[in-house]
């Protein structure tokens, strides 16, 4: 690995800010972006600063071209069927929010998390608890910080609509056995939603061959921009 190269790709690394940045390890939190990131926001609003999808003109269309380019790449880079599987959120935490509020959970409704969510997806559940009187279960880690299938099972039941879970933990690096999660749920006639904030950035997902339902991950967690949120939503689902 030529690190004197990537570095060079980054700017912030030979600014002076109070001393030169000698390393970055935030990066699950937020990367750094290098230039040819800046580079590529530099020239939409130089060279193309329109609305996508809507304008006739020449600078909109290049943006909805490159817009449909982007969106044919993402939907590649996860797995995806089909680009209209994929649409473009603020953050992860919208596409948690978008589908714990929007797909029509009702009182007495069952949703089944972990033990390790990330606030964006506990604080939307726990909400959904006390305005729409859903349910909550709480699937406990084994002693070893790994996933409990068993238990996860124990769990389920007719009144589970949905499992949202934690792809990958920000706290452990750990990852659950997907395609298993799913399956069990998909037996129950539960929908799946999947944080993947944390895996996206770091391993390969196949959303197809998972057959998750609904994926929720971050842009500026991958190189890329601030307020770009990836949302896959299965395309029998999108309604
Ligand atoms: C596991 C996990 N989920 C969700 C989020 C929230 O991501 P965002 O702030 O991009 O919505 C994070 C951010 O650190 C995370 O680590």
């Amino acid at each position: 690995m030529d690190v004197a190269r990537i570095r060079n790709d980054f700017p912030v690394l030979s600014k002076e800010i109070g001393g030169k940045l000698p390393i970055y390890f935030d990066s699950a939190c937020q990367t750094l972006r290098p230039k040819q990131v800046v580079g590529a926001i530099d020239e939409y609003y130089e060279s193309f600063p329109a609305c996508a999808g809507r304008s006739v003109h020449k600078m909109a269309t290049e943006v909805s071209l490159r817009c449909d380019q982007v969106r044919a790449r993402v939907a590649d880079f996860l797995g995806a069927e089909t680009p209209t599987e994929i649409a473009f959120l603020k953050n992860t935490t919208e596409g948690l929010n978008t589908v714990i509020f929007g797909s029509s959970l009702r009182k007495g409704d069952e949703v089944v998390t972990t033990d390790y969510e990330h606030n964006s997806l506990h604080v939307p559940v726990v909400q959904a608890a006390n305005s729409l009187g859903i349910r909550q279960k709480i699937v406990h880690s084994s002693t070893d910080d790994t996933f409990d299938l068993e238990l996860y099972e124990q769990n389920m039941s007719k009144r589970v609509k949905l499992v949202a879970m934690c792809l990958t933990s920000n706290v452990t690096g750990y990852t659950l056995p997907a395609r298993e999660v799913v399956d069990i749920a998909h037996s129950y006639g539960a929908k799946v939603l999947f944080d993947a904030a944390q895996t996206a950035p770091s391993q390969k997902i196949d959303v197809s061959d998972i057959g998750v339902d609904y994926l929720a991950c971050s842009a500026h967690k991958m190189c890329g921009p601030s307020g770009v949120g990836i949302f896959f939503v299965r395309s029998d689902l999108s309604e």
